[in-house]
């Protein structure tokens, strides 16, 4: 549901529901036909709440099949040459600002392709890096995310109308 914010402050918010690992791969593909290349992404929510799956869903959108998108846990950053370029990140094993320097994550050329960052919220820095925020939650029946960006990249996201498929997609 998009609300105007309080006082007309402008801001949009929507908040999907997942039922399913299926809805989630799809949610993934969907958000990548229309979130214009070049955009940078942080996946942010607890363990297993379903980011990993989510970028496997993003990725087949353009031709890399899930299997071969598997989560940068321990390797930190994993690219695949696209095109568009996508660039997956996974900052969990990270711990300082040092250290986020010293994985490249800054250096990476993305060119016109997608960066998409686990963990994001473990680093201030990455707030003004980083251009929309998903965050996820587990549910008792599925799963939540919750899009926080540019009101541009909301609009965008609201009038192509990507997740509507019955009211349900909607929370
Ligand atoms: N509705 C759902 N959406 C997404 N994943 C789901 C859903 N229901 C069950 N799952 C399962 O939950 C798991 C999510 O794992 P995934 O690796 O995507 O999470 P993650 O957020 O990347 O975790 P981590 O923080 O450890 O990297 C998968 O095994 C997936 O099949
Ligand atoms: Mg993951």
């Amino acid at each position: 549901m998009i609300k105007p914010g309080k006082r007309g402050k402008p801001f949009r918010q929507l908040k999907l529901f997942i039922e399913t690992t299926a809805g989630m791969l799809r949610a993934g593909g969907r958000m990548a036909r229309v979130l214009p290349q070049g955009t940078k992404i942080g996946l942010s929510g607890e363990l297993g709440a379903g980011k990993t799956t989510f970028v496997k869903g993003f990725a087949s959108a353009y031709g890399i099949s899930r299997d071969a998108v598997t989560s940068p846990t321990f390797t930190i950053i994993n690219e695949y040459a696209g095109p568009p370029r996508i660039v997956h990140a996974d900052l969990y094993r990270i711990a300082t600002d040092d250290d986020l320097v010293r994985t490249g994550l800054y250096d990476t050329d993305t060119g016109s392709g997608f960066l998409l960052v686990e963990w994001p919220e473990r680093f201030k820095s990455l707030a003004n890096y980083l251009d929309l925020f998903l965050i996820f939650s587990i549910k008792k029946d599925g799963r939540v995310i919750e899009v926080k960006g540019r009101k541009e990249v909301l609009d965008r996201m609201a009038d192509n109308k990507i997740f509507e498929r019955g009211k349900r997609a909607w929370l």
